[in-house]
């Protein structure tokens, strides 16, 4: 007699972007023909990056051929993409990381919700509030016990080290999803400072780093002195050069770090991926390594800089409108307070229904989310426009609501 993981239970039905998919589907189905605008979900919409996609094409007729087809790779990686990391996102910044201590993946959301194999069920998670549900959800389907710390327009949406009860795990994002605001190296220290008091493991979730605009604002946990025998963390090729769907991205479990039970989690991790995982497909790791290349680097650079110019322009678009907006600065998010006390689904809808444009809900990230909604600078410069257009045209004919 089988039985199912009854932790499911714990969670939502559907996953939040799932949720809201499938909100805006009966929409269209109920209005076809409307020009509906997505602001909701982070996909990015310009195409790969040319340099990648040269190296893909290249790649891909390599494996024609028997004298240059390449099969099984490491587990954790072709040696050419690990190399090109360390130098480009480690060495130029001072950071020292050996190459056995970077594990190339499928992309940040799978690691970030598999590392929970290598640390124990009695682990006590913390999570930011509003948080990107994977940290939430995965923790809660492993069993483990789950504690948030608010993030509120009140503390600058900063995170405050929590006194009550001392996680054994803490999972930090930033610069921030959903919020798009960062933290600065003071404040990431005081995190920092603090797992190496107690123990605690911090699971740095550095998706956004691209988006960094601040000088005092860190790339990676690593440039805190002492992170490497307390963090794990997590970057994505996703949103810099739009490998959302190619997938790729890469995990550092520095060797310092050591559980308190004498662990050494880079072992782990090692002996989990090559268990688990035959490595992320050797084509599109040429890709990845061609973003490092002076073309490539150039065009993540103009991807951010188009991103970011549609946050500067959602931002200005909602602030017309009256509305409160937060973060959009170190981040392709801008985090948006529903007007006239109005819930985060509420605003949703009348954005749907009004604007023909989708948010998404700040309450599906969690209760302190609750009347925000996230928008996201991901669209084309002519959507982000229109979108911006859209809004104030609301807020005109609206006065009592926006
Ligand atoms: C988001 O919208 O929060 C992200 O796109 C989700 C993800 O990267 O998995």
């Amino acid at each position: 007699m089988f039985k199912a993981n009854d932790n499911f239970s714990k969670i939502s039905e559907n996953y939040l972007f799932s949720a809201v998919s499938r909100r805006v589907d009966d929409y269209c189905k109920a209005n076809p023909g409307v020009d509906v605008i997505r602001l909701g979900i982070g996909d990015v919409t310009l195409p790969v990056s040319r340099a990648a996609v040269d190296e893909l094409i290249k790649a891909s007729s390599e494996q024609a051929a028997r004298e240059t087809f390449v099969g099984y790779g490491p587990e954790q990686g072709h040696p050419f993409l690990i190399e090109a990391i360390l130098k480009n996102d480690y060495a130029a910044r001072g950071i020292e990381l050996s190459s056995d201590e970077i594990f190339i993946s499928d992309g940040a959301k799978s690691d970030l919700g598999n590392i929970g194999d290598i640390l124990s069920k009695d682990n006590t998670v913390a999570i930011t509030d509003p948080v990107y549900p994977v940290y939430r959800d995965t923790n809660l389907m492993a069993g483990r016990r789950v504690i948030t710390i608010p993030c509120l327009a009140s503390n600058d949406f900063v995170p405050t080290v929590p006194r009550d009860v001392i996680p054994d795990v803490i999972y930090l994002c930033y610069p921030n999803n959903p919020t798009g605001t960062s933290l600065t190296y003071d404040q990431l220290k005081v995190w920092v400072d603090y797992a190496r008091e107690h123990k605690s493991l911090i699971l740095f979730d550095s998706a956004y780093e691209a988006y960094i605009q601040h000088s005092d604002v860190p790339h990676s946990i690593y440039e805190i002195d002492g992170a490497k025998e307390c963090a794990i963390e997590f970057r994505s090729f996703s949103k810099t050069a739009g490998f959302t769907g190619l997938r790729c991205g890469y995990t550092v479990v520095p060797r310092e770090l050591v559980s308190h039970d004498g662990y050494c989690l880079n072992d782990m991790w090692r002996r989990r991926q090559c268990t688990k995982f035959n490595g992320a497909s050797y084509v599109v790791q040429r890709a990845a390594a061609a973003l490092y290349t002076p073309e490539g680097k150039l065009q993540v650079k103009e991807n951010i800089g188009y991103y970011m110019t549609n946050a500067r322009m959602l931002i200005q678009g909602l602030a017309d409108a009256g509305l409160t907006v937060y973060g959009g600065i170190d981040s392709p998010y801008v985090w948006v307070k529903a007007p006239a006390g109005m819930d985060s689904w509420s605003f949703f809808d009348l954005l749907l229904n009004r604007c023909r444009i989708v948010a998404t809900p700040g309450v599906g990230f969690g209760e302190c989310g609750e009347s925000f909604v996230r928008f996201t600078a991901f669209n084309s410069r002519m959507n982000t426009e229109e979108a911006a257009r859209r809004i104030k045209l609301l807020s005109k004919h609206t006065q009592s609501i926006i």
